[in-house]
C-alpha cells in the first residue's frame, strides 16, 4: 500500500515521501477506506512546511480530506457498510494520500455515489467553511452584502453560490481582473481588483449601501479598505492568510465604528460540534455538490506517483482550479 508520508518539515515539493506500508486492518468500530480522490489544499502545504495550527507528530501521513469506497469493516460495523461511497470527515487523525486509510465509523459519511467524486472529494472542507462562514457570525438578510477577499479560491466560489441561495449579496475581491467575468457567470452580484483604487471600485459597486460581513482569506491591506465599508458593529472574519501579512485594521474603525476582528478554524469547529450537527451539515451540502449548485473548478488530477509535480502545480499562482490526487 502507497503512503505520501512526511518525515520532517519542509518545502512541499521535496519534504513528502512516497512509502511502501504495510496493509492496514480495521479495528473495533472502524472501516477501512480505498481513496478515489483526495484535493490538495493551501492547508496541506501549510502544515508541510510546519506553518499550519498543528504540528503532528512525524512521520504523518498526509492529506486532510477526500472520498473513497468502504473496502472492508471492523468488529462491530455492520458489513452491509461494505461498498459505501463515503466522504472522509477532515479530522486530520488520517491520512488521505494513500491507497487506503483507516477511519473510525463515524467518520465515514455516506455520499451518492452517482455523483462526481472529484466534486465530493472536496466537500469536507470547504463548503462546510463557506456555510459556517456565512451562518455564525452575522444574521444576514435577504438582500445584505457579503463582503469577500480570495473571492476566486475555491471557497470564495462556494460562498457566491450559497449566499446566492440566500439572497445575500456578494462583493468579491480579486487579485487578478481575468476572473471576473466568471465569478458573475457563477453568480457574483459584483467584482472588484484589490489594487490602489480599490476604495473607489468599492463606493462605486455598494452605492450608498454597507457591507453586513466581511470575510477575509488574503488579510492585508485589502483588509483595511473593506474595513471602512463595514456597518457599524460590523464583524470581519479572518480564516486565511494568502498574503502572509496582518489583517490591517484602521483604529478608526475599531473605535468609532465598533469593527469587530474574529478568527474561523473549521477544526474547532469540528471537534466542538456534536456529530449528529456535522452529520446533518454534511448531508444538507452533499446534495447541493450533487445537483451542481456547489462545484469548484478542478484544474489537473495527478496519481501519488507524481506527488511532486502535483504539489508543485498546487503551489502555483494563477491556477484555474483546484489540483487533486486520484485512483
Ligand atoms: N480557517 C479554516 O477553517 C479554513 C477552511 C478552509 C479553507 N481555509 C483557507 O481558505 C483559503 C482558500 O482556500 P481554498 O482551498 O479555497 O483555496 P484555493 O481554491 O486553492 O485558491 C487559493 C486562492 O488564494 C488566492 N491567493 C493566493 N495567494 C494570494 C495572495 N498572495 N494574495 C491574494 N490572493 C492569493 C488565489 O488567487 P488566484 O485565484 O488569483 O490565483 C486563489 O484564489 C486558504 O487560505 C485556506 O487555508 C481556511
Amino acid at each position: 500500500m502507497k503512503t505520501l508520508q512526511l518525515r520532517a518539515f519542509g518545502k512541499p515539493t521535496t519534504a513528502p515521501e512516497l512509502i511502501e506500508a504495510a496493509p492496514l486492518e480495521p479495528g473495533a468500530g472502524q472501516v477501512l477506506v480505498a481513496l478515489e480522490a483526495a484535493p490538495i489544499n493551501p492547508s496541506d502545504l501549510l502544515l508541510i512546511t510546519g506553518r499550519y495550527g498543528v504540528r503532528p507528530p512525524l512521520p504523518a501521513a498526509l492529506g486532510a480530506e477526500g472520498v473513497g469506497r468502504i473496502v472492508a469493516v471492523g468488529p462491530t460495523v455492520d458489513p452491509v457498510r461494505i461498498g459505501e461511497r463515503i466522504l472522509i470527515v477532515p479530522t486530520l487523525e488520517h491520512g488521505t494520500w494513500q491507497d487506503q486509510t483507516v477511519i473510525n465509523e463515524g467518520d465515514a459519511v455516506p455520499v451518492d455515489p452517482k455523483a462526481d467524486p472529484l466534486q465530493l472529494s472536496m466537500l469536507g472542507i470547504n463548503p462546510l467553511t463557506a456555510d459556517l462562514l456565512l451562518r455564525r457570525f452575522t444574521d444576514l438578510a435577504p438582500g445584505a452584502w457579503v463582503g469577500q477577499t480570495g473571492a476566486n479560491s475555491a471557497v470564495g466560489r462556494y460562498v457566491i453560490a450559497l449566499a446566492k441561495l440566500a439572497g445575500v449579496r456578494t462583493l468579491n475581491v480579486v487579485r487578478r481582473p481575468e476572473v471576473a467575468a466568471d465569478l458573475v457567470e457563477v453568480g457574483a452580484d459584483a467584482v472588484v481588483v484589490s489594487g490602489p483604487d480599490l476604495a473607489e471600485q468599492l463606493a462605486a459597486a455598494l452605492g450608498n449601501d454597507q457591507i453586513s460581513l466581511v470575510l477575509d482569506a488574503v488579510s492585508g491591506d485589502v483588509v483595511t479598505e473593506l474595513a471602512h465599508s463595514l456597518v457599524f458593529g460590523g464583524t470581519i472574519v479572518s480564516y486565511g492568510r494568502m498574503s502572509g501579512a496582518p489583517a490591517a485594521i484602521s483604529p478608526a474603525d475599531l473605535i468609532f465604528r465598533d469593527v469587530r476582528l474574529r478568527g474561523f478554524w473549521l477544526k474547532h469547529w469540528l471537534e466542538t460540534t456534536p456529530s449528529a450537527r456535522i452529520a446533518e451539515s454534511y448531508g444538507r451540502l452533499a446534495i447541493l455538490v450533487a445537483n451542481g449548485a456547489l462545484r469548484a473548478p478542478v484544474e489537473a488530477t495527478y496519481p501519488l506517483e507524481q506527488h511532486r509535480n502535483a504539489l508543485a502545480h498546487a503551489a502555483q499562482a494563477g491556477r484555474t482550479g483546484k489540483v487533486l490526487f486520484t485512483w
